[in-house]
């Protein structure tokens, strides 16, 4: 278990998050390598003696140790910028399994993924098409693409993280992905390498990604009936984790319905998972500055807050608090919503928690390796979290706090 109690305080791995406190201050971000490995190894196990390639989707977590740490796992990444392209490469990671996804590329970004040498550009339009054969022929190159078509399958999540619906802002629609196809094959400075898809992120159920799956391969084999040969099949990532008392199936299963649907030895199978791989594998370690008394409900102010971890502000996204020194027995708990310092009543953490907690205590906010530091947002002039990555006894830090001084190092008065 990645995190766990000892001796009555809550660990990281090996080490208690008191003293992760005391060396690096809070917020913090803290991550347990086991935790990363242990979850990529799900997938990679799954896949094993097939041609299949894992592109960790690197805006679930863009620090440089996980993207190195991934990459030396093997693994390939799913991109969505040319700030993420940087990362990539400066973690050391390697461009020729590199996707490059979203809806709004600039020429710039373009020309940068082309320069890199990535794997594929996924498309997302047709505009998107015309670019990129514009500028790879301005490089003189052929750029590798899929499509990423809209499967018009229902996730049935969040309405903000589905994707895969008709009336989505994401992908190509289904039925007019051939003459997409057809176009691009004309084009002289485009070679068409894949076709992919993405219904949904946080899903708990295989079906609709299965049901997706089915989708992309049929069409993939009418396309190959076509003239049209496809390398790869990207289905996208999504799969859900355990926040509260969810049950997602096993990575496996869905795992095993993917490849099902990808005819043997003819593509190569892509998966780009992001919150599957790190969710788990981080908390948010907070302190209490206040237990404050309301006339309604009472409130522990602590010293992280939505600019740290938007997700409950946002999605109503609920993340289990733990008291990191265990509640003595016979403590009784008092009910509290967990709220931080900003300026917005929607700023809490958790809402109505039983909880043993006095100022000065430290909280846990579970299950936030995924999109936590990188939602995170300077808000109220509050400078980000530092980010710790425990690796047995050991803790290092991979992303000092930063300092208020950075927050307008680029502001300019006026003369
Ligand atoms: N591939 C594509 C094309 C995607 O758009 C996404 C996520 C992924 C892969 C990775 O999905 P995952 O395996 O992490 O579910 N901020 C939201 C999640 C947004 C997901 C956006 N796309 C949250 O905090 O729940």
């Amino acid at each position: 278990m990645a995190f766990a109690y000892r001796n009555g305080t809550l660990c990281a791995e090996q080490v208690p998050l008191d003293e992760l406190a005391r060396r690096f201050g809070t917020p913090c971000y803290v991550y347990s390598r086991a935790a990363i490995e242990g979850a990529y190894a799900e997938y990679s196990d799954a896949l094993a003696g097939r041609d299949a390639l894992i592109c960790y989707s690197v805006k679930a977590n863009p620090n440089l140790a996980v993207l190195a740490l991934m990459a030396k796992l093997g693994a390939g990444f799913d991109i969505v910028s040319g700030g993420e392209l940087a990362r990539v490469l400066a973690a050391g990671g390697d461009p020729r399994k590199t996707l490059f996804s979203g809806v709004g590329k600039t020429a710039l970004e373009i020309e940068q993924a082309l320069l890199a040498g990535v794997m594929c550009i996924n498309l997302e339009s047709e505009p998107e098409l015309e670019r990129v054969n514009a500028v790879a022929e301005r490089l003189d190159k052929r750029a590798p693409v899929a499509f990423r078509v809209n499967p018009d399958v229902d996730a049935r999540t969040h309405p903000y993280i589905s994707t895969g619906l008709r009336q989505s802002k994401f992908g190509v629609p289904h039925d007019d992905a051939e003459r997409l196809y057809a176009k691009a094959a004309r084009m002289p400075n485009i070679e068409i390498h894949g076709i992919g898809c993405h219904v949904g992120s946080q899903l708990m159920d295989s079906a609709p990604f299965i049901e997706a799956a089915a989708r992309i391969g049929a069409l993939a084999e009418r396309l190959e009936a076509a003239g049209i040969a496809l390398a790869h099949v990207d289905l996208g990532g999504g799969i859900g984790i355990r926040y509260r008392d969810e049950a997602p199936r096993p990575v496996a299963e869905f795992v095993t319905g993917a490849l099902a649907t990808v005819k043997a030895g003819r593509a190569r199978l892509i998966l780009d998972p992001g919150r599957s791989i790190v969710g788990n594998a981080g908390l948010l370690l907070t302190r209490v500055e206040y237990v404050k008394p309301g006339a309604a409900k009472s409130f522990l102010v602590v010293d992280a807050a939505m600019n740290d971890l938007l997700r409950p502000a946002l999605y109503d996204a609920w993340h289990e608090v733990r008291a990191v020194r265990e509640a003595p027995p016979g403590a009784r708990p008092a009910t509290y919503d967990v709220v931080g310092p900003v300026c917005e009543s929607g700023d809490f953490l958790a809402r109505q928690r039983p909880l043993v907690a006095a100022s000065g205590d430290l909280l846990a906010v579970m299950s936030a390796g995924a999109y936590g530091m990188s939602m995170s947002s300077n808000y109220n002039s509050r400078p980000r979290a530092a980010e710790v990555m425990v690796d047995g006894a050991v803790a290092h830090l991979i992303r000092s706090r930063e300092a208020v001084q950075d927050l307008f190092a680029l502001e300019r008065i006026l003369p």
